[in-house]
């Protein structure tokens, strides 16, 4: 038995080596779904989640996930069940949320754009907190609250202007983001919300960007953060709630990674612990309420994303892996240059290494998920890969470019497997179209 990771290893199926996500066998699940599909362990979101739980709720900062990481209706309800808020960007994702069962109070609403649709939904539903990035945002919501006469809570989301050793893509308070608003824009908008009997302006809340490894940058933004709240203060505004976003960064460990104890290339993640006492001690004299808004690192390490090889492609100078998945089903690799651990269902610690470039077959050069992969000698078309690390923003980013289906998605729970979205088919997909001559004008 080989073990990857607390929920994936290799077992034997069918005298064979085989990957087995908990106590249920992939290929088993391969024969019933068809590839490609995510497959996510329920197990590894409870652990995630009490891990996370264990770390903040021991420090008092309350916990809203992130639900744009992964937005599969049963696996919030997981997330609800166990007692988490939720921060959600679009009125879609509330409409999830409440079918999910979180409680509107518990629900944070996020994001740049929110339209005077959205945020009269959101008002009516009885959101609990918006994170406003505009004074022209402030303004459309304040005609809303006075319209419906409904008493809102809202935190200003702050741009501190922080570096984040990550992505350029996935930076969101650096200097120049459209996220947020600059400090000087925060005192405007306060004395804007104090003539709105209905708008109550509590804090302050800020995203500094995502796949974050050190608490460098949370503690800068803080600190930048606690200096314009004091300042606040001493103009008539004390703000008592905080916002800190998510961010918090996960290994995506290569497999070499997995098998050894090496430790392989990178260091280690840090715990949520390292990240909740850095806060805390960030924060030693705050006594009002503390948020935090993860989304990747509870749930980016409970999945994987099952693909079937379609051909060996022999070439010069690099030969390709050509798989049944695409940058449709998995988009990461090429929206941002990201790699995730491939490895083949049938175990592959026996065979010699070849290199392979591994792509899918999209019509776009950047249908590449590695290159140069040392993969085993003797994988063939028809074998099974599994993509490691895609719990987070894989499935929720699916399209149907070049016409292909949205992949389904299952998850296990000990030896039971349940297809918690069906795949969404060609025929669901022309639905929509057959009908074109509807006549407008
Ligand atoms: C406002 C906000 N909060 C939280 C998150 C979650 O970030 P992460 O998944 O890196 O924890 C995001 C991600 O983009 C975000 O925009």
């Amino acid at each position: 038995m080989t073990q990857l990771t607390p929920h994936l290893r290799y077992l034997p199926y069918a005298q064979q080596q085989t990957l087995w996500l908990e106590n249920v066998s992939i290929k088993q699940l391969a024969s019933q779904v068809a590839t490609p599909f995510y497959c996510y362990s329920k197990a590894a979101l409870l652990n995630n989640i009490h891990a996370c739980k264990a770390a903040f709720e021991a420090e008092n900062i309350h916990i809203h996930y992130a639900m744009k990481a992964n937005s599969n209706l049963s696996l919030l309800r997981i997330v609800a069940e166990q007692g988490l808020g939720v921060d959600i960007v679009s009125i879609g994702e509330m409409h999830r949320a409440l079918s999910a069962g979180f409680d509107a109070q518990d629900i944070v609403f996020s994001g740049v754009g929110k339209t005077t649709a959205e945020l009269t939904a959101a008002v009516l539903a009885g959101v609990g907190q918006f994170n406003l990035e505009s004074k022209e945002e402030l303004a459309v919501l304040i005609t809303i609250a006075n319209k419906h006469q409904q008493l809102l809570s809202a935190l200003i989301r702050v741009n501190p202007e922080v570096t984040v050793d990550t992505h350029k893509n996935i930076t969101t308070g650096a200097k120049g983001n459209k996220f947020g608003v600059n400090f000087d824009a925060v005192l405007p908008m306060l004395e804007t919300a104090k003539h709105s009997p209905f708008i109550q302006i509590n804090g302050l809340a800020m995203h500094i960007g995502s796949q974050i490894h050190t608490t460098a940058p949370y503690l800068d933004a803080i600190a930048k953060i606690q200096t314009l709240i004091s300042e606040l203060k001493t103009q008539g505004y004390p703000l008592t709630e905080l916002d800190l976003g998510g961010g918090f960064g996960v290994q995506y460990k290569d497999h070499q990674m997995l098998t050894s104890n090496t430790g392989g290339s990178g260091s280690d993640s840090l715990a949520f612990s390292d990240f909740s006492q850095a806060i805390r001690s960030a924060l030693p004299h705050w006594q009002g309420r503390i948020s935090i808004e993860p989304g990747r690192s509870l749930v980016a390490d409970i999945g994987v994303m099952v693909s079937e090889i379609t051909y060996i492609k022999e070439s010069q100078p690099t030969s390709f892996v050509v798989l049944d998945a695409a940058m449709n089903d998995l988009m990461r690799p090429a929206l941002y240059q990201a790699t995730h651990a491939l490895i083949p269902v049938k175990s592959p610690f026996t065979s010699r290494l070849t290199e392979y470039d591994v792509v899918g077959p999209i019509c776009e050069s950047t249908d590449t998920f590695a290159k140069s992969a040392q993969l085993p000698n003797d994988l063939a078309a028809g074998d099974l890969m599994c993509f490691l690390y895609t719990g987070a923003y894989c499935a929720v980013m699916s399209n149907s470019y070049n016409s292909r289906p949205i992949a389904a998605e299952v998850l296990v729970d000990d030896d039971q497997a349940y297809v918690i979205r069906q795949a969404i088919t060609q025929e669901n997909l022309i639905a929509f179209e057959q009908h074109t001559a509807l006549k407008l004008i």
